[in-house]
């Protein structure tokens, strides 16, 4: 979603705000922009579509020197809410007198009223956005003092936001500000680097501060002081990003999505390290900071997140309930706050996010807060919103996703379920000897998924018969249905074709009258329980002409037989199988978009982090 750069130091900030940008490109986005301090004047160029039109706008429009001699500036890349991604509409904003810009992540709710009664003073506005309205309004309270001005807006604002401010009337300094969109300051040697996203920092310093909700910053060259929307001065602490930047690069693949779905074996190592403990026959995920009475006394676990990690939350369902013996249920987290959730201390809600700031997830999160229960997140990004708002959970160590389609992320979320479950599970049901030997299956992951990264040729052999179809369907049952979920999500978020996942059973109720000669059915028929049952489903889809990708398990040529094309998953547990299933879904989703055309790292109209509900 929307990306802001905000750069503060030695020299060539238009450089380094349009290098800034493409860095959080991978958000998605539909416009962008920059301005810059020149000589004591703002100047603002804007273009729609990616960074490379507004970097070659910039060149285009700017006298080469400004490049060199600019040591300010603010920058941002919009996903279009309020109005077209136009040229107008495109951040950087400015107040009336043209002496004030802003750029702004989130929603000003109540922008219409604030917008007629400035108009009702006199100010002209050109865009469509709720952003303009508030650049024209820190201009109209500026009598003097920007920071002030700032937080005087703030205080008539309803809504999100997260700010970077620039005045031409206060040259040296940058305001930010943060409500419910993040913020995070990179402290360098002389220059101060302010972004929403810590991938726009990576390549100039790994000193961070993270903003708190309400936290209102001034920030220069070589200072940050950070006060709350009271003028209260607040401490918060530099952290270390602990990131590399070289694994924010392609790393010679030639998409994101590849490169993360082929470091999925060592991202999954990365999430499993240490956490398995083969004395016990448990997982030490000291970041739940729950006791083996707590979790023994627990009485229910709610598993709440969206898209790609609401299906993780669907695997984790059948792995509470089956390894831990506790009632486990999903609920989608926009839905969760409006739908007045009944809950009490004794049920667990795990958050599932894998950037930490979708807000849907994050309102759910303070709903089950609000009513008492125990909460808890699995967060991929480290200082996220909703890692430091549960206040415990379990990172997820899978490193950056760039793609927007989330691959590695699902992977470490499911096989972080498991260890949880296996914790819970070995408080309340399983013996020693149990918990050794599921914890034996998760040591396995990586490995088992190396392998199915080894059929990624045949794999894309097998996408080319499937590519020109604008329709397939998913199925799967028990563990499988979530990974059809998964699977069919992945394929029409990259590719574009229209895909749904069913309940293998389900299809029979309806959708079955869609099928005609040819239409793909991609079937997950591993061999678990159930899996007679789905080959009789696979069945009543050849019936009908339907043309069969089998997801199946080496060596079971019963089922391979049932299918037109089949790959291959490693035998292991059921609840473990979901994972390989699921790298084969991904290959298949990335090799099908490619053979497309398809822009597969930045789908149209998607974000990667959804900061608006
Ligand atoms: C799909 C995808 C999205 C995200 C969803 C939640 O590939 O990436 O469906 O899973 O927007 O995002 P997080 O996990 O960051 O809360």
């Amino acid at each position: 979603m929307c990306g802001i750069v905000g750069y503060i130091g030695k020299a060539d900030a238009a450089t380094m705000l349009i290098n800034g940008l493409r860095r959080l490109e991978y958000r998605g986005y539909d416009s962008a922009g920059v301005a810059v301090l020149d000589d004591d004047r703002i100047v603002i160029a804007k273009a729609p579509g990616k960074v490379a039109a507004l970097s070659e706008r910039a060149r285009a429009e700017w006298p080469a020197e400004r490049f060199s001699r600019t040591t300010i500036g603010i920058a941002h890349t919009r996903w279009a809410t309020h109005g077209p991604p136009t040229e107008v509409n495109a951040h950087p904003h400015l107040d009336q007198s043209g002496e004030v810009a802003l750029v702004h992540n989130g929603i000003i709710e109540n922008y219409r009223s604030l917008r007629a009664r400035l108009v009702g003073k006199g100010h002209h506005f050109y865009s469509e956005t709720d952003t303009e309205v508030l650049a024209h309004l820190i201009g109209d309270c500026d009598k003097g003092n920007l920071f002030q001005a700032v937080c005087d807006a703030l205080h008539q604002v309803e809504g999100t936001f997260g700010i970077a401010v620039l005045s031409a009337r206060e040259p040296g300094k940058i305001i930010t500000a943060r409500r419910g969109s993040p913020i995070v300051i990179g402290i360098g040697d002389g220059e101060t680097i302010i972004a929403s996203d810590a991938a726009a920092i990576l390549a100039h310093t790994q000193r961070v501060i993270y903003l708190d909700d309400n936290d209102i910053a001034i920030v220069t060259a070589d200072s940050v002081d950070i006060r709350d929307l009271h003028n209260i001065p607040v401490t918060r602490e530099i952290a270390e990003l602990g990131l590399d930047a070289a694994a924010a690069e392609k790393g010679g693949f030639e998409h994101f999505m590849l490169k993360e779905i082929h470091e999925q074996p060592d991202s999954l190592a990365n999430a499993i390290r240490g956490r398995l403990d083969f004395n016990l026959g448990s997982s030490v995920l000291a970041g739940m900071g729950t006791s083996p009475r707590e979790l023994a006394e627990l009485g229910r676990v709610v598993l709440i997140g969206c898209g790609t990690s609401l299906h993780a939350g669907l695997v984790g369902e059948y792995a509470f309930e089956d390894l831990a013996d506790v009632h486990a249920e999903v609920q989608q987290a926009a839905e969760f706050r409006y739908r007045n959730p009944i809950l009490g201390s004794r049920d667990l809600v795990v958050a599932i996010s894998q950037s930490g700031e979708t807000a849907d997830t994050l309102a759910a999160v303070r709903e089950a807060n609000q009513k008492g229960a125990f909460v808890m997140s699995l967060c991929n990004v480290v200082g996220s919103t909703i890692a430091r708002e549960t206040g415990r959970g379990v990172y997820l160590h899978a490193g950056p996703e760039i793609s927007v389609a989330s691959t590695k992320a699902f992977t470490c979320q499911v096989v972080v379920l498991l260890m949880m479950a296996l914790k819970l599970g070995r408080g309340r049901r399983f013996s020693r000897e149990e918990g050794i030997r599921f914890a034996r299956e998760i040591e396995m992951v990586p490995a088992l998924v190396g392998r199915m990264i080894r059929q990624n040729a045949r794999i894309a052999d097998i996408a080319e018969g499937y590519a020109h179809n604008e329709h397939a369907f998913f199925i799967g049952r028990g563990p499988m249905y979530p990974v059809a979920l998964e699977g069919a999500l992945k394929l029409k978020e990259i590719s574009y074709i229209h895909a749904e996942g069913y309940h293998a059973a389900e299809l029979k109720h309806g959708p079955i009258a869609l099928l005609v000669k040819g239409t793909p059915v991609i079937a997950i028929a591993c061999d678990i329980p159930g899996k007679d049952k789905t080959l009789g489903n696979i069945e009543e889809c050849r019936a009908r002409g339907a043309r069969i990708l089998g997801i199946v398990t080496e060596g079971d040529q019963e089922a391979a037989e049932c299918m037109d094309d089949f790959i291959t998953v490693p035998r292991c547990h059921p609840l473990v199988a979901t994972i390989p299933a699921v790298v084969a879904l991904q290959l298949f989703a990335y090799h099908v978009a490619r053979i497309r055309g398809c822009e597969i790292d930045q789908p149209r109209n998607l974000a990667k982090s959804v900061t608006v509900e």
